[in-house]
């Protein structure tokens, strides 16, 4: 951490990392802590001290009192869905109000657009993205075809500019024949967000963050999903709407690139996938059942089983020069306690063609694989990286060594206690 300095941290595969509960690890470190793309379709875990939280569009900074936390233009946010969160997180003792500050620029998800998103989803038929269906495709196309509404919108003529926007989009739905759909009950919660929404600092979050830059303070950028769901640069047409590279962190917050200190890849010691889109490492075995059971791997917004397999170093060297990674943290090591072997996808291979590089077209290709020994130890009781089984310390080295960036967190287990420094 640099004062006057950006840094990121960012999931570099598919989402799911765990990058709640580092940031809530990192959060003491940091004056700020900032959301830069994404909206409630994220769902970060936080556990301590017994208590679980699953916060999806407010930072993971929202636990350390003392810390002010930003919403930033690049996000998007559905009021209804935030106020549930924000009002359990104030049921539990938190104090929000002058800690968490809203992008005047971030754009509003409306009850139609998540209307939409299912009835595009349903168009698709087998080409389906299997979304969240929060909303967030409808909304970000609108906010690049410059007729989508923002938080800052909500302090002027609001009930003029919701109506039209509305109207638009039940003509669109007409237009689909999906009609079959009924809001009142979610209309009337989200226009309740929007009042409630009121009562929070809705600012130039930007300037704000240029002059807390200015005057050495330091800040954590967020990320949400991963890497290979970014827009530009995961598996399109599989992937979110939004910008999760690290890239976004300067478009989503309104930083130059100059301001961007460390950058932590987050991933996890095997690979996870939700939705759909290809996944050349997915294990249709027992093995991906066990690790889906050990690993808890069921969506946190959706509750959908997540596609399991082993570690893949083609997506981990691909996202690490993308982002820039310079520290790489890996989670859920713990997970693969009782595997004889581990397996790490060292390739991709179709029709007889064999690449390492990640190739345009994701779909069709099988994962070529080298084998490890397991380490067969219980994790999740060790503290520090002297403690380690030297087949567990293995395959730090040998993930080192093929992603050329040092390891710099293990996370042996859920609770903030069970992460280990090895910087
Ligand atoms: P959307 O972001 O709801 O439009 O969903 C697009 C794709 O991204 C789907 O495959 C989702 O399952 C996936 N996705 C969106 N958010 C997350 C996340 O936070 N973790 C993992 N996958 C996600």
């Amino acid at each position: 951490m640099a004062k006057g300095k950006v840094d990121a941290l960012l999931g570099i595969v598919f989402g799911d990392e765990g990058k709640g509960k580092v940031v809530d690890c990192f959060t003491p470190k940091y004056d700020i802590v900032a959301r830069f793309a994404g909206g409630p379709n994220a769902g970060h875990t936080i556990i301590f001290e017994g208590k679980k939280f699953v916060l999806r569009s407010i930072p993971s900074g929202i636990f350390d009192e003392g810390k002010i936390n930003i919403i930033g233009n690049g996000c998007v946010i559905a009021p209804d869905l935030f106020m549930a969160e924000a009002k359990e997180l104030e049921a539990a003792g938190y104090n929000l109000k002058s800690r968490l500050h809203i992008s005047k620029r971030a754009h509003l998800i409306l009850p139609t657009h998540r209307v939409l998103d299912r009835a595009y989803e349903a168009a698709k038929g087998k080409n389906k993205v299997g979304t969240t269906g929060k909303g967030i495709g409808p909304t970000y196309s609108e906010k690049a075809a410059r007729t989508s509404l923002r938080v800052g919108d909500i302090l002027e003529n609001f009930a003029e500019k919701y109506a039209a926007l509305k109207n638009r989009h039940e003509q669109i739905l007409k237009d689909l024949h999906y009609t079959d759909y009924d809001i009142t009950e979610e209309e009337r919660l989200w226009l309740e967000g929007v009042e409630y929404m009121k009562s929070f600092p809705l600012s130039d979050t930007e300037i704000e963050l240029h002059k807390a830059l200015k005057a050495g303070k330091s800040v954590l950028a967020e990320g949400a999903q991963g890497t290979m769901l970014d827009i530009d640069h995961g598996t399109y047409p599989f992937v979110s709407s939004s910008s999760t590279c690290s890239g976004g962190v300067c478009t989503g917050l309104g930083v130059a690139p100059n301001a961007i200190g460390e950058i932590f890849g987050i991933f996890k010691a095997y690979s996870t996938r939700v939705g759909s889109g290809p996944f050349p490492v997915e294990l249709f075995d027992e093995t991906g059942d066990k690790i889906r059971e050990i690993g808890n791997e069921y969506g946190a917004v959706t509750g959908r089983n997540r596609r399991c397999g082993w570690v893949d170093l083609v997506a981990l060297k691909y996202a690490i020069a993308l982002n820039g990674v310079t520290q790489l943290i890996m989670m859920k090591s713990d997970v693969l306690d009782t595997f004889d072997t581990i397996k790490a996808c060292v390739a991709y291979r179709k029709n007889g063609v064999v690449t390492e590089d990640m190739p345009y077209d994701t779909e069709g290709w099988e994962a070529v694989y080298d084998e490890l020994p397991g380490w067969k130890t219980d994790l999740t009781g060790l503290t520090s990286s002297d403690q380690f089984p030297k087949a567990f310390q293995n395959y730090i080295d040998y993930l080192e060594k093929a992603l050329e960036t040092p390891i710099t967190i293990v996370s042996v287990g859920p609770d903030r206690a069970q992460t280990i420094s090895r910087a």
